[in-house]
Formats: structure tokens, sequence, C-alpha cells
């Protein structure tokens, strides 16, 4: 295997901690193992970072955030970004292949979400040298002026179900405005985050810029969010480990933003183009096997499409090809036998009580495999018309009117995302403007980009990533007036 920059070109990045630009193993000498969700196989070993190791990437990224991060030019910012996005852009196909591995994730949609990544550097790159106070009107003997500076040491929890887009989503316009940052990636699919420190070195940022603690979240996660020495947290994960997130980092006042799950409705009025629709829901519900935040789980459709447009979804979904992430199907395994199990629970929950399980197998000798799954006859009050699944199962509700089906709509802790299918424009704005969600996609879902500010309310949590508002996390505003003596009039 010929090295590139430290980083075998097999793409297995080295099995340490990366801190202040160095591989480091873990001071416990710890590891673990990340595993292949669709062979159960070990992919490779990494180091098991805990306090001690939190405790000196927060140092490191403090030195650089001192020292050279902080005497950079914006547009220097902007060109090491741009740099890389090219090298990231050059590597794609080893990162894809590397997500693939590590998540089980379909090829097909790791290479997109690669391209997602190279985009968000190339668009953070953008605004790098646009990040720009405002002068504030207080009369001709003052100045007043707003400077927009970065936090400092940004601290990164990311998850395992879109790996490396997670880490790029936060990481980017972070270093964009001149912050340093410590990432903390899922324990299930940690390589990425690592195999992107040598993309960073190539781009030319300084030793200390990007840091990465691998480990678990009890351990090396709760050390991070904790941390005194953290200026702004981005946490994306679970409800309940939002909260002791949230918790942790109370202590030290530390200004965290939270981007939990989602239970975001699709919705189907009675006129709407259902050939079309039926390909949206399947899309929001099957990709990534319904392990995305704002995965359409739950079908909310009008009694007299109800019959038609449930036809066409279980054709689509029984045409789903299920396998390895390496055959690029359109559907993977699950992350863990953890997530499975959890996902496996929730169907036969539906299925006690009362829904109609309409479409589902996939038997493979191995791996982590749920099949695509339809629980028509949901009702309100069961577990899978409210919980989060993460998995590939929609939960399916009828409503008779516009009303009921905003009261649905609303229905849950959430407030992340919502589909609305009609081709009534007037009804699509009604439902845009009222229904409880920060993201609405009309007609078409999965849809916008990494232009589009995104973020929920309620149980899915605060603040916007993407988009120029993404910035506002990592900036803070200082405001300086200024006496302008000396020309005192009478
Ligand atoms: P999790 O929320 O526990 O894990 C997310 C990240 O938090 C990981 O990096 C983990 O190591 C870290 N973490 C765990 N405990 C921590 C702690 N005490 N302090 C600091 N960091 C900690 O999610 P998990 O358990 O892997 O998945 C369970 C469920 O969470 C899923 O079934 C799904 O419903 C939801 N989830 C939602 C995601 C989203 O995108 N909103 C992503 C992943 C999971
Ligand atoms: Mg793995």
């Amino acid at each position: 295997m010929s090295e590139r920059g430290g980083v075998p070109a097999g793409g297995i990045p080295p099995g340490g901690l990366f801190i202040d630009g160095q591989w480091t193993p873990a001071r416990s000498a710890a590891t673990f193992a990340t595993l292949d969700p669709s062979t159960e196989e070990t992919v490779a070993r990494v180091a098991r970072g805990g306090p001690a190791d939190v405790d000196d990437a927060v140092r490191a990224a403090r030195a650089a955030f001192a020292g050279p991060c902080r005497r950079m030019a914006p547009v220097d910012r902007a060109l090491l970004l741009t740099r890389a996005a090219r090298t990231l852009e050059s590597r794609a196909e080893e990162f894809a292949i590397l997500e693939t591995r590590d998540t089980g994730k379909p090829l097909s949609l790791s290479r997109s979400e690669i391209r997602g990544c190279v985009r968000y550097f190339d668009y953070y790159a953008g605004a790098a040298d646009k990040i720009q106070g405002e002068t504030v009107p207080l009369g001709p003997d003052y100045l007043d002026y707003t400077v927009r500076e970065p936090c400092g040491v940004t601290a990164h929890i990311t998850p395992w179900n879109a790996p490396l887009s997670m880490v790029c989503r936060s990481l980017a316009p972070a270093l964009a405005a001149g912050n340093t940052a410590v990432v903390k990636p899922a324990e299930q699919a940690p390589l990425t985050a690592l195999a992107l420190a040598d993309v960073l070195r190539e781009a030319g940022w300084p030793a200390g810029a990007y840091n990465v603690v691998t480990g678990f979240g009890g351990e090396a996660g709760a050390a991070l969010s904790g941390h005194p020495g953290i200026d702004s947290l981005t946490f994306t994960g679970s409800v309940p480990t939002g909260r002791a997130v949230l918790r942790a980092a109370g202590e030290n006042i530390t200004p965290v933003l939270l981007e939990l799950g989602g239970k975001s409705p699709q919705i189907v009025f009675d006129d709407a183009d259902l050939d079309h629709a039926a390909d949206e829901i399947a899309k929001g519900i099957f990709t990534n096997a319904g392990q995305y935040c704002d995965a359409g789980s739950r079908l909310l459709v009008h009694t007299a499409v109800h019959g038609p447009l449930l036809e066409r979804l279980a054709e689509r979904t029984a045409r789903l090809r299920v396998g390895p992430g390496m055959d690029d199907p359109d559907v993977g395994p699950l992350i863990s036998a953890a997530q499975r199990d959890r996902v496996l629970g929730y169907i036969d929950a539906g299925r006690s009580a009362g829904a109609h399980v309409v479409a589902g197998a996939a038997d493979f000798p191995k791996g982590y495999f749920v099949a695509p799954t339809l629980l028509d006859g949901v009702r309100p009050d069961m577990l899978v018309a409210r919980e989060e699944i993460f998995g590939p199962v929609l939960a399916v509700l009828t409503f008779g009117g516009d009303d009921e089906a905003a009261e649905l709509a609303d229905a849950t802790d959430y407030g992340l995302a919502a589909g609305i299918h009609t081709r009534d424009v007037d009804r699509a704005l009604r439902f845009a403007r009222d229904v409880r969600a920060g993201y609405v996609m009309v007609n078409e879902y999965f849809t916008g980009g990494v232009e589009s500010p995104f973020g929920g309310s309620g149980h899915s949590g605060y603040g916007r990533e993407r988009g120029l508002a993404a910035l506002d996390n990592y900036t803070r505003l200082r405001n300086v007036v200024v006496r302008i003596k000396g020309d005192e009039r009478p």
C-alpha cells in the first residue's frame, strides 16, 4: 500500500486519533472495531479516545485558534477550503467506498453524499470573505460598528447515518468563519472523518485546526460536551443524547446547536399526482434505509386516494433491491444489530397494535438487513405514529379534510421536515405556512441543497445548519462604539 500524506491509498486511515496534525494512539492505548454492516466483518480498528485525549485535542485546537488560524486572512481561509474541496473531489471514489464499507450504505448514495461534502467546502469557501459586520447609526459623534468574529474552538459530535456529510455540514462553516474544530464521530462509522484529516492537511490547514477524537459516546462524547474549553458545540443525533449533551454543556454555559430526529409527515391530498407522489414517498422513507433525520416516515393520505396510492407504493416497495452496500442496491442494511433490532421491534409493535404490514422480506445470512416495510392502518395514538423508527418503515395514516391533515401533521413532539403533495397552490402555501416544521418541501422530497437552511423545533432541536444561516452558529457579534472628539459643535 502506498502512502499519501500518511493515509494509505486503499482508503483506510491510520487507526489513531488525529490531534495537532499528528496521528496518535489513545492515551489508554485502547482501540475498538468498526464493522461493515453488510458483512458484519471488521473494517478497521480505531483508537478509543477518552477524556485525556479530548483534553489534548481541545488544547491543540485552542493553540491553532490563537496562532495560525487567527492570523489567517479570510481570503486565505477561502483558498484552503477550496483546496480541500478539490482534494476531496479528486479522492471522491475512495471516500465513497470507505463510507459504504463503514455504514453499508449503497455506493451511489455514498457518492452523492461525498459530492455534497465537496459542495459544503465550496459553498463556505465562497462565504469566508463575506462574513461582515455593520455600522450602527448613533449620530456624527460616534462610530458604532459590529464585527462577526469566530467563536474559537468548536466541537462537533456527529452521528453514523451520513458520517462525513454530518461532519462537513458543520465543519465547513466553522472553518470558514475562522474557528478551529474537535470532531467526535459516531463509533459505528468513524473512518471518513479520520480520512478527512489527510485531505485538510494536504489542502494546507494548519496543525490543530481539525482534530478527531474517535471513541464512544459515554466516554469521548461526554468528555467533549462537558469540556470547559469549547466555545460552541454542534450535536446531531438522538433526543436522549441531545439532552445529555445539553446538560453537560450547560455546566460551562457553552452554546449548543441541536439537530435531533423527526417523524416528518408526507401529506398527500386527493388532487396530487399519485404516480409522482408515490415515487417521492418511497424515496423519502427508503433512501439510506430510512436512516435520515428528515426521512418522510409518516404518510398522511386523503381517504379518497388511499387505495390507489397504497397500490403504487406496494408495487414500488416490492421492486426495491435490498443488498450489501458495495453491490449498490436500492436499500442497504441498517448500521448495527442494535438498530436492526430496534426497528424490528417497532414493526412488531405496529403489527400488535393492529397495523397491517403491507410489504417486505429481506433474507440474508449476514448483515443487519430490514426489508422495506409499509405499515398501513396506523392510528395517531400508536407508538409507530409518534416515535422515530429510523429504519425503512413507513407509517400510513389517513385523513378526511385539510383540518384533520393539519392536526395529524403536528401530532408528534418533533418539528423537522414536512412534504406536501398537491396541485393546489393555495393549499400548498397554507400548509407550508402553518405546519410545524423548519423545512417544508412541496411536490418533491429531499429537495433543496447546501444553500437551504435546515433545522427544526420541538424535540427536533434548534438552530439552523446549511446556507448562510449556519454561519451564525460559528460567529459572535462584537459591537464597538467609538466616541469621536475634536469638532464639538457649540
Ligand atoms: P446517539 O445520539 O446516541 O449518537 C450520536 C452521537 O452522539 C455519536 O457520536 C455518539 O457517540 C454520541 N454520544 C452518545 N452518547 C453521548 C453522550 N452521553 N455524550 C456525548 N455524546 C454522546 O444515537 P444512537 O444511539 O447511535 O442512535 C439511536 C437513535 O438516535 C436512532 O435510532 C435515531 O432515532 C436517532 N438518531 C438520529 C440521528 C439524526 O440525524 N438526527 C442520527 C443518529 C441517530
Ligand atoms: Mg462501521
